[in-house]
């Protein structure tokens, strides 16, 4: 139900291969989240395939819209704000997102708000934490970004640290891939380690000189692909399965080196005692329970998203919204989608 004081966002998420809308009350109560999936098509491919994935979006928008609607059980009259993510992300996917948005103000005049999609997965943590408020250091770790960020406020954030070339997700999959499991790799990589030996493979810790807080995984990713390769040139191009869990838990482990002690350092540098971790990596369980664990041994609160609202999804998007209606923050027609949309520090 809506009251005359309650803001409704709906938010529009098109970025890669997932169309999602959502409506979101207030910032924080989700009352639909519609998302399609394209996994199944692109995992034949190994990846997303950039263009079907935007022909798919064009396919699936306005069944996805509907849907959204009628299990907010609400009318399109009674939204405040439309919000998309135009950026960053695969040029024809946001061009979708985006297009439906403009048009969807134009015919309603209902205004519209465009949002950066890394800003949509730090505004995650606000739907799962319902008492989660900034300032808080958040953990971005995605299929395209590595972030370590101080949330200021709501609308306002300083970055520390970035990857200086694979995210973190990205290179979960490439390993996974060299493993031989289908796209998205990531979430295959984490069983496997599950039955993994701990010391049966030693990987390195990537470090960039000079810069504690930021993030390098291709000199782990060329190690572990060489290993790989090494172990199957001499068993007849195979690889036994055990192998292929100690591997998965010695790279899981590495990765987990690489987030936590940074995290934990930051925190502790600008005595800030709240981080919340997002993105669709943040669904390993292994990964969120030693930061957890590593935030509780130093008197740190630990926020993570429910596991639907760590991959792309739409609610991120209205509850990022949200904050920027409340400052009128509001787009114009002219805006543009932008594939390499910077994630940059904001007053
Ligand atoms: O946030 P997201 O849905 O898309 C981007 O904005 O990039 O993140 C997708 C990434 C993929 O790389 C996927 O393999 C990874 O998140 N991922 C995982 C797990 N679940 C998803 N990585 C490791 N462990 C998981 N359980
Ligand atoms: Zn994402």
């Amino acid at each position: 139900m809506k009251t005359n004081k309650d803001i409704l966002i709906l938010g529009i998420e098109s970025s890669c291969d997932e169309t999602s809308i959502s409506i979101v009350k207030n910032g924080r109560d989700v009352l639909s989240n519609v998302t399609n999936s394209q996994i199944d098509i692109h995992k034949l491919y190994g990846g997303v395939v950039p263009e079907i994935a935007s022909r798919n979006h064009i396919i699936n928008i306005d069944f996805v819209y509907q849907n959204a609607l009628s299990k907010a059980n609400i009318s399109i009259k009674d939204i405040n704000a439309i919000a998309v993510t135009y950026g960053p992300g695969l040029i024809g996917s946001l061009l979708v997102g985006l297009s439906f948005a403009k048009g969807l103000s134009i015919a309603t005049k209902i205004p519209f708000i465009g949002i950066n999609h890394i800003e949509g997965h730090i505004a995650s943590n606000y739907i799962t934490n319902t008492d989660l408020q900034p300032p808080f250091i958040a953990l971005i770790v995605s299929g395209g970004h590595t972030n370590l960020v101080h949330v200021i406020n709501y609308n306002s954030f300083k970055i520390y640290g970035s990857t200086h070339d694979d995210a973190c997700g990205e290179a979960y999959d490439k390993i996974a891939r060299v493993l031989g499991f289908e796209y998205p790799g990531g979430p295959k990589l984490e069983k496997a380690a599950l039955n993994g030996i701990n010391g049966k493979f030693s990987f390195p810790r990537g470090e960039i000189k000079n810069s504690p807080y930021d993030f390098t995984y291709s000199g782990l990713k060329s190690h572990v692909i060489n290993v790989i390769h090494n172990i199957k040139q001499k068993n007849n191009y195979s690889i036994d399965n055990q192998t292929i869990n100690d591997i998965a838990l010695e790279f899981e482990n590495s990765i987990i080196d690489s987030l936590v002690n940074r995290t934990i350092n930051l925190s502790k540098e600008l005595n800030i005692n709240k981080v919340a971790i997002c993105g669709g990596v943040s669904a390993n369980n292994a990964i969120k329970n030693s930061l957890k664990n590593e935030c509780l041994n130093n008197n740190i609160s630990f926020f993570s998203p429910d596991i639907k609202y760590c991959t792309d999804n739409a609610a991120m998007i209205a509850s990022a919204g949200y904050y920027e209606y409340i400052n009128e923050n509001f787009s114009s027609l002219d805006l543009n989608a932008d594939a390499n949309l910077e994630f940059k520090d904001k007053e």
